[in-house]
This record gives C-alpha cells, sequence and structure tokens, in this order.
C-alpha cells in the first residue's frame, strides 16, 4: 500500500469563513433557497483532514449533526483527540476515502468539500461531485472550492520550478525545507528585477514563505494539482445547478469598474459571465455553491433582502466624509456610493461603532439617534444602502448572533475554544470562524484569559514571558520594565478584542 502523503505531513487545516454553514445558510436565504437553520441541521464536511474546519463551526452549535471524513488515517486520530479532548459529542469522525461514500450514508443540509477537488485525480473529482448530488438535502447547499485559471496558469509556472528542481527528492520533508530554500533563492536573484514577472515572482514567493511548510508541502508540491476553469468545473457538474459565489460581492458587476460592468451586464448568461470576471480579475480560487436544480433561483443580487440578518461593517468609513449634511460619496473598492439622508450616514456611523446588528435594530438606533421616527421611504432607502454596501463587500452579512466582546474586562476572557486551539497550535479561531497566527507569547497569555487573572496578574506573566525569552518587553529598571509588561499586555488585549476573541 502506498503511504499517505498528509499521514506523513498532515495538512494544516485551519476555519475557512466561506465553508461556514451560517455562511451558506445564509446565501441560500438570500437567494431564495429555504436553507437549514445551522443550529439544527446536518453537516459533510469531505476530506475534514484534522478538523480544523469542522470543529470550530461545531462549537456553536452542539443540536447539529457533524460528520467529517478523510482518507488520512492519522489527520483522522489528530481530529478524534480534539473532539475528546473538547467534549464536541455532535461530531463524528470517519477514516474513509470520498469515493466509498453512498447515498445510504445519509442525505445532509451541507455537504463541504474545501480544497480537495483540484488535489485528486479526475476519477475521485468525479466522486466529490457525485456525493454532492447524491449526499445533499432536497434543500442542501454543497460547497466545492478549488484552484481556478486563470490565475493558476501564472502560478503554475513556479510550481513546476519547484517539482522540476526537487525531482531527485523523495522525502516529503526535506523536499518542502528545499522548495522554501529555492524560494529564499529566487526571492533575492529577482530582487532588482523591475519587470512584470519580477514583481510577481518577488510577491509570490512572499507569499509562500509566509505560509506554514505544510501547506507548501501539499498545496503546492503534491503530484495532483489541476486548477480548472469555472465552465471546465462547470461542465463536470451533473444533476446540481449553480447557485452562486460563497463571496457574493464577487458575483457583482459593479465591483469590476464601469467599463467591464457595463460590457458585461449585456451578457445573460450567468456561467460565461463570471468566467468573463475570471478572466477579467486573473481570479486563482472559487468557492462554487451547488443547489438541487428544482429551486427557483432569484439572479437578480441587487433584489437581495438583508434585514433578516446581522449587520457589521469593515471598512472604516471616514466621518468627515459621512458627516454633515451635503450628499457624501464613499469609495468601496471601484464602486462610487452617494449618501445623501442624514439618516444614512448617521446609521453608517452607528455600524462602525456598535457592529453585529439586524437591520430593525439599526433602524431603531438610528431613530433614537436622530430623535425621530424614519419615514417608510427613508427605511426603503436605508435597506438600498445597505445592500449596495453588501454587494460592494463594506458592509458584512452574519447569520450569527454577536458573540464578542468589543470592551477589555479587567478579568478579561478569551473564548474557551481558542483557549484549547492556543494549547495545541499557533493558528488560531476567532467567534467568527477568522483564523490568525499567534505568537508563542500570545498563545501563552492566551491560556491565563479565562476571566479570574487581574491586569497585574496578567503583566506578572508577561515579565514571566520575558524571562523564557518569548518576548522583548524591553525596559531598564524594575519600574520601566513594570510598564513595558502593562503595555504589551494591554496591545495584546487590545488586538484580541479587536479581532473578536473575547467573550
Ligand atoms: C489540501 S487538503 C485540504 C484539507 C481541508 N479540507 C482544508 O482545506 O483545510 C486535502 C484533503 O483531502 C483528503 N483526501 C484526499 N483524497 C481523499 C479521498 N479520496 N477521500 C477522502 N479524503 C481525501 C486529504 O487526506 C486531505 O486531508
Amino acid at each position: 500500500m502506498t503511504s499517505n502523503p498528509y499521514d506523513e505531513i498532515p495538512y494544516a487545516s485551519y476555519a475557512f469563513p466561506l465553508a461556514h454553514i451560517e455562511r451558506l445558510a445564509m446565501v441560500g436565504r438570500l437567494l431564495g433557497i429555504p436553507t437549514a437553520p445551522p443550529n439544527s441541521c446536518t453537516v459533510l464536511e469531505i476530506g475534514c483532514a484534522n478538523g480544523g474546519n469542522l470543529l470550530p463551526m461545531a462549537v456553536h452549535y452542539p443540536d447539529s449533526r457533524f460528520l467529517g471524513i478523510d482518507l488520512s488515517r492519522k489527520q483522522i486520530e489528530m481530529a478524534r483527540s480534539r473532539i475528546e479532548q473538547d467534549g464536541l459529542n455532535q461530531v463524528e469522525v470517519r477514516q474513509q476515502s470520498l469515493t466509498d461514500l453512498q447515498p445510504e450514508d445519509g442525505q445532509f443540509d451541507y455537504v463541504i468539500v474545501h480544497g480537495v477537488y483540484a488535489w485528486v485525480d479526475e476519477d475521485v473529482r468525479g466522486h466529490v461531485l457525485r456525493c454532492c448530488r447524491e449526499n445533499l438535502a432536497p434543500n442542501g447547499i454543497a460547497f466545492v472550492s478549488y484552484n481556478t485559471k486563470p490565475g493558476w496558469n501564472s502560478v503554475q509556472s513556479l510550481r513546476d520550478l519547484m517539482l522540476f528542481h526537487l525531482e531527485p527528492m523523495s522525502d516529503p520533508h526535506a523536499r518542502s525545507q528545499e522548495a522554501r530554500s529555492l524560494l529564499r533563492f529566487l526571492r533575492q536573484a529577482l530582487a532588482e528585477t523591475d519587470t512584470a514577472y519580477g514583481r510577481f515572482v518577488r510577491e509570490e514567493c512572499d507569499l509562500l514563505l509566509g505560509q506554514s511548510p505544510r501547506y507548501l508541502a501539499h498545496d503546492h508540491l503534491e503530484d495532483v494539482n489541476q486548477p480548472v476553469y469555472f465552465l471546465e468545473f462547470m461542465e463536470q457538474v451533473r444533476g446540481l445547478q449553480y447557485l452562486a459565489d460563497a463571496h457574493l460581492p464577487s458575483m457583482h458587476l459593479a465591483n469590476l469598474g464601469t467599463v467591464a460592468a457595463r460590457e458585461l451586464e449585456a451578457c445573460s448568461n450567468l456561467l460565461l459571465r463570471e468566467q468573463y470576471m475570471d478572466y477579467l480579475t486573473n481570479r486563482r480560487f472559487r468557492c462554487s455553491l451547488l443547489v438541487h436544480p428544482g429551486h427557483q433561483v432569484l439572479r437578480d443580487l441587487n433584489a437581495i433582502d438583508v434585514s433578516p440578518f446581522n449587520l457589521s461593517a469593515d471598512v472604516a468609513f471616514d466621518p468627515s466624509e459621512i458627516d454633515g449634511d451635503e450628499p457624501a460619496t464613499m469609495t468601496v473598492g471601484k464602486v462610487q456610493i452617494t449618501v445623501t439622508k442624514r439618516c444614512e450616514k448617521t446609521a453608517l456611523t452607528l455600524l462602525e461603532t456598535e457592529g453585529r446588528m439586524p437591520f430593525v435594530q439599526l433602524v431603531s438606533q438610528v431613530e433614537m439617534m436622530m430623535g425621530a421616527r424614519l419615514s417608510e421611504s427613508e427605511q426603503g432607502g436605508l435597506m438600498h444602502l445597505m445592500a449596495q454596501l453588501v454587494l460592494a463587500d463594506g458592509v458584512q452579512l452574519n447569520y450569527g448572533p454577536k458573540r464578542h466582546q468589543s470592551v477589555v474586562g479587567d478579568r478579561p476572557e478569551m473564548w474557551w475554544y481558542a483557549r484549547a486551539e492556543a494549547l495545541r497550535d499557533h493558528t488560531v479561531t476567532n467567534l467568527y470562524h477568522r483564523a490568525m497566527q499567534m505568537s508563542q507569547a500570545q498563545c501563552a497569555l492566551a491560556q491565563l484569559l479565562d476571566g479570574t487573572h487581574s491586569r497585574e496578574e496578567l503583566e506578572d506573566a508577561a515579565i514571566a514571558l520575558e524571562q523564557a525569552e518569548l518576548v522583548a518587553l524591553g525596559g531598564e529598571s524594575l519600574q520601566e520594565k513594570l510598564k513595558a509588561a502593562e503595555l504589551w499586555v494591554a496591545t495584546q488585549l487590545e488586538i484580541f478584542a479587536r479581532h473578536c476573541y473575547l467573550v
């Protein structure tokens, strides 16, 4: 039996927000599919590795059922031990090939296949799509992500070079090390080459060197890595229809700029239009959502109803732009959005400061701040503005509730799952399924954030971390050292709060 490369070097699998059931449920509902609520649903993740995406998702939903399968015995053992440590009884994982999955294994509200399709051969790819069809509940959503072209055409040349250079080597650890040396060499060799190619290679080397060696070993050095054009992917899909991309703004023509948007608007074939969009953006990764063919999908993105979901603003709206009574034009990406009414400006300020609230709450808070009720037409205008901002990616829509605490308390608490992850690894998931790389010192500090330690105790711990050479606080005298520890702890807590780790 040939060895499994994922047993030799387990994958660095972590939370991927676009592959979260809250996202899938929400995109489905926005487009007219009566998706199952995340708090009472069934989920199948195919190629779940060690559960880096599946487990933090399950934590929030103890009444839903989660099944993860993966071919790699080692990774499934890792997932199983995490499930036991964290008491996640709603999750089952199996070491099994996806090619053996049968309709009898059940029908699931969500089938997630993230980062698998491009890394398996053609026959297995056929099975990925077969499972999406056969194991998907009638109102279910299948998520399939894959490397796509044209973006991967250029990355392919770097992969080719690495494979060419590593050809004589067989040990996967040594190959991954040597690949990193090669990338460092390339970075230096092309440091002063001011051509498009030179810039591209430098950027790509930086990107890859910033990833873990595990990522490089698999995503770039695996025997199979077969990117496909979007239309090629859709040609392989049988018995399911395309719903949307998991990232709706990537389908919004206005985000391409006015010239491209005007031209492509004339193209009524959705799939063809998306393929053209990929050419224009040089897209390299896709997250396609598929549903059963019977559904009537709402195809006009401008008609989506954002009101059932929580709104939050990732971009900071410049208060000088949105204050005052004059109409203000905001630029979000390539989209110009004009805000005229005072209630709209107030809403934007509120979203930025408070965040994560449903539309009705936004309206009532605006009314409170303005001391007047909003008319129906003002509410309609505000709703339209929110939908425009969601599509331009300036405002985020969220299915889940507000979970984080943005003000740091006297005895700060990090959510328990992040603390558990920080004990095992440096990639730690926040309350909204985003992963962040933490330093060893941050992971150590996280262990103390259980809501029982005072700031002084955390600052003492910081000094101990410096003695263990995990952090350099600076400061010569005791007084300076204490000040430096205070500053370091305050900075870390502010980072944890801003990135939504505190409860
Ligand atoms: C690139 S990794 C992606 C892992 C994870 N989904 C993620 O994105 O973090 C590909 C995964 O697919 C799994 N895999 C490959 N062939 C498979 C098969 N035939 N059946 C089940 N899993 C398979 C591998 O073991 C590996 O864990």
